[in-house]
């Protein structure tokens, strides 16, 4: 475990286990269909990445870039930094986040991409804080609900670190400035 973790909350074989039910259960469901994944940069990358690999549809992928957090603290107000590449008009839309937190970001998300007329929009979060929420937000797909708790690791970062832990876990008070 990483020193500055007080403890790992999911290790890294539930997640795989998880990315793999959840890739059947997305496959199963979009059979016949090509999905149009489109990542929320930068922390779905490991997520996106394991379940890319797992789904048996023909997929495709693009990516958005988000801001609205400057720490560990959200700043409430949501822009775009990176657009998609493609037209998702008449497209089967899957986003893929790392999590729903205040719902702020997702709920920007599903108002900003349905206006492109996309065939279908979803959602699938690894991991689901609703203690946070502020907006109702579909979530179709998601990996775990976790409680109230500041997480790192699998793409999920503070100030840009810990991303490339293989698990998610809790920082320590000490590392943590301003939390
Ligand atoms: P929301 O808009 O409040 O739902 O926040 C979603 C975004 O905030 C996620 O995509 C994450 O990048 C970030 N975020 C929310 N909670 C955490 C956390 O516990 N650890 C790391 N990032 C988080
Ligand atoms: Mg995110």
């Amino acid at each position: 475990m990483h020193e500055d973790l007080q403890e790992i909350l999911i290790t890294e074989e539930v997640l795989q286990e998880r990315v793999q039910k959840l890739a059947a259960q997305i496959s199963r469901d979009y059979k016949g269909r090509c999905i149009t994944l489109v990542g929320v940069l930068k922390g779905c990358v490991p997520f996106l990445s394991d379940l890319l690999k797992r789904l048996e549809v023909d997929t495709n992928v693009d990516f958005m870039m988000l801001s609205s957090y400057s720490g560990s603290q959200s700043t409430g107000v949501v822009r775009t930094i990176l657009d998609l590449k493609q037209n998702i008009e008449k497209k089967d839309v899957l986003i893929v986040e790392d999590i729903v937190d205040s719902g702020l970001t997702m709920g920007y998300m599903l108002k900003n991409l349905s206006t492109r007329q996309p065939r279908s929009l979803e959602i699938c979060t690894l991991l689901d804080k609703p203690s946070c929420r502020k907006t109702k937000v579909p979530i179709k797909y998601k990996g775990f609900v976790i409680p109230e708790k500041f997480v790192v690791g699998y793409g999920l970062d503070y100030n840009e670190l810990y991303r490339n832990l293989p698990y998610i876990g809790v920082l320590k008070k000490s590392a943590v400035k301003g939390l």
